[in-house]
């Protein structure tokens, strides 16, 4: 795929919005490798959620939400950088720069969904977002030599094809202190290897907060699974937020992919990889 390594300008936008977003997400699978998924998602590959949409579903990090993180580090920095993997039409980004002026926000989409129009109060907005196209698994080279503050994804890890990759790239892409707020990391855990990860990432100096199953923490799952033991052996998705430390210049990862036997279709994703969680007992 092409990747323009200057950012696009939204002015620019060429591109007639002729295909639908279903035929972006085929065009999407077929150029990335990106998983097959159930026929549920079907007409629901929308790329135009607000920022209201962000900030009610991304993952809170030490009880604030991303947008608060930014809101408050405008007290002490001149510019504070964001990055959407996935942005769609980027108009988040858009009023995430109305709202906090010292954001400088950055966009990925692996297809052009830039809108040709943009609503009449997001216009004097737009042209400043950096947005490429891309592939996120080669986050590193189309950001090379950048870092940001804070990096921000919706509905967009559960269509990648390796999201542990991405992660691993979106934490090195972190500044000392930034936070990666991810919704749907598109893995699955149950409640024992939800805590062991984040005793894991603890222990070697990496805060993460996992939010799952209907927003609960760590503790409320494990305290749900001794009390139904049906969750010691349920994977379901959940939302994570992890912050760089100045101990951990790399992510560390305890998993590695094996193809899984189980098809996960019926609870609307047919991801066709689980992984193996590699971290004691
Ligand atoms: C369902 S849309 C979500 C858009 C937006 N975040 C929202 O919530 O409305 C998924 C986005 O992820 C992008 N995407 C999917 N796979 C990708 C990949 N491998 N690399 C980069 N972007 C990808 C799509 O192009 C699209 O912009």
């Amino acid at each position: 795929m092409n990747l323009p390594t200057e950012r696009l300008r939204y002015s620019g936008v060429k591109r007639i919005q002729e295909r639908s977003f279903r035929d972006v997400r085929h065009k999407d699978r077929l150029y990335l490798g990106n998983p097959p998924k159930a026929q549920s998602e079907g007409g629901r590959y929308r790329g135009n959620r607000d920022l209201s949409y962000y900030i009610a579903n991304l993952p809170t990090f030490e009880e604030l939400t991303f947008f608060d993180h930014a809101r408050n580090k405008t007290d002490d920095s001149e510019e504070v950088r964001v990055l959407d993997i996935g942005c769609g039409e980027g108009l988040a980004l858009a009023e995430l720069k109305q709202k906090l002026p010292e954001v400088k926000a950055f966009g990925i989409s692996a297809t052009d969904m830039r809108v040709i129009t943009p609503p009449d109060d997001l216009k004097p907005y737009v042209d400043s977002i950096d947005y490429r196209i891309g592939d996120a698994h080669k986050l590193k080279d189309i950001f090379r030599g950048e870092s940001f503050d804070y990096i921000i994804s919706t509905k967009t890890f559960i269509h990648l094809g390796d999201p542990f990759r991405v992660l691993k790239q979106c934490y090195r892409l972190l500044k000392t202190g930034g936070i990666a707020f991810i919704e749907d990391p598109g893995f699955w855990l149950t409640a024992r290897e939800f805590s062991k990860l984040q005793q894991f990432w603890e222990s070697q100096g990496v805060k993460a907060e996992l939010h799952g199953l209907l927003s609960m923490s760590s503790e409320e799952i494990t305290q749900l699974a001794a009390a139904f033991p049906v969750f010691n052996n349920t994977r379901s998705d959940f939302h994570i937020a992890i912050q760089r430390s100045p101990e951990a210049p790399r992510l560390p990862m305890p998993f590695k992919y094996v193809k899984s036997q189980f098809d996960l279709s019926n609870i609307g994703h047919s991801k066709p990889y689980v992984f193996n969680l590699d971290i004691g007992n």
